[in-house]
């Protein structure tokens, strides 16, 4: 921080042109991690995840979430069992490329029109997956952190999860930790009351998504291909696309 007031604007937009910012360089050498390592994650280290989630901006500051930790294994492993058994009845309920379950086709696909987002190809094999035991949930992370939306939150409590999330993520990163998102839990806390129950969740609160946290198996950080969509610049009465 000090070095950064002890320099010039210029001096930095200097350096900006030879180098990235120690920022820019978590986010983009973070990546999912999917292997963790048994070892747990020091209380400490958690509670300042917490703290860059709690910082994180939302509309009109209204702060719609709650967070919570869990770093019992028996409880990840019994939510996991859940999610898995979700994910057993869901392939069951719509996978009609069985033989004798063609009839299934029609109604499978309008559901899947209707819940695009959520049947969507991809999450709609990772549930085939998960079902098989061929995907964990939270991959065997010692520290999960539930994130909780509060649906009467301004404008779009979804979003704000989100960027709170991300804070955690890239902080849980800074630190050498790996972390995942974790959507495929939604369906232990929608349709179980029981993981409701547990932990205390009632209205106004629903379960946003999840983030793995652990220390990484391997080396999995590293540059991520992405796609390079154009972006529409409009300056000085012109339109130019960038890539
Ligand atoms: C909201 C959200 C939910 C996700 N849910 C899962 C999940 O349930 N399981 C999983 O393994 N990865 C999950 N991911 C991770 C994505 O698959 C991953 O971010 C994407 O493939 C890009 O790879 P990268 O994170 O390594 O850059 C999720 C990511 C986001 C942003």
């Amino acid at each position: 921080m000090s070095t950064q007031q002890q320099i010039s604007r210029e001096e930095r937009i200097e350096r900006l042109k030879i180098d990235f910012t120690e920022t820019e360089k978590v986010i983009l050498s973070r990546r999912s991690v999917r292997l963790y390592k048994k070892e747990q994650v020091p209380e400490f280290m958690v509670r300042r995840i917490l703290e860059a989630g709690r910082f994180a901006p939302s509309a009109g500051n209204s702060q719609p979430w709650k967070f919570v930790v869990v770093r019992d294994a028996q409880v990840i492993e019994s939510i996991t069992k859940t999610v898995v058994n979700l994910c057993v009845l869901l392939r069951r309920m719509t996978d009609y490329t069985r033989p004798g379950y063609g009839w299934m086709k029609p109604s499978v696909k309008f559901f899947t029109r209707l819940r695009y987002n959520d049947l969507h190809p991809v999450p709609f094999g990772a549930i085939s997956l998960i079902a098989q035991g061929k995907l964990s949930v939270w991959h065997g992370a010692p520290t999960v952190i539930l994130i909780f939306k509060d649906v009467r939150g301004v404008s779009n409590p979804d979003f704000d999860c989100g960027i709170a999330g991300q804070n955690m993520v890239l902080a849980a990163h800074s630190m050498g930790l790996g972390t995942c998102w974790v959507g495929f839990a939604r369906p232990a806390f929608e349709y179980i009351a029981k993981w409701r129950k547990y932990f205390g969740i009632e209205f106004p609160f629903k379960f946003a998504n999840s983030i793995a946290v652990g220390w990484p198996k391997g080396k999995p950080d590293g540059m991520v291909a992405r796609q390079t969509h154009a972006v529409d610049w409009y300056e000085s009465g012109q339109r130019r696309t960038i890539y």
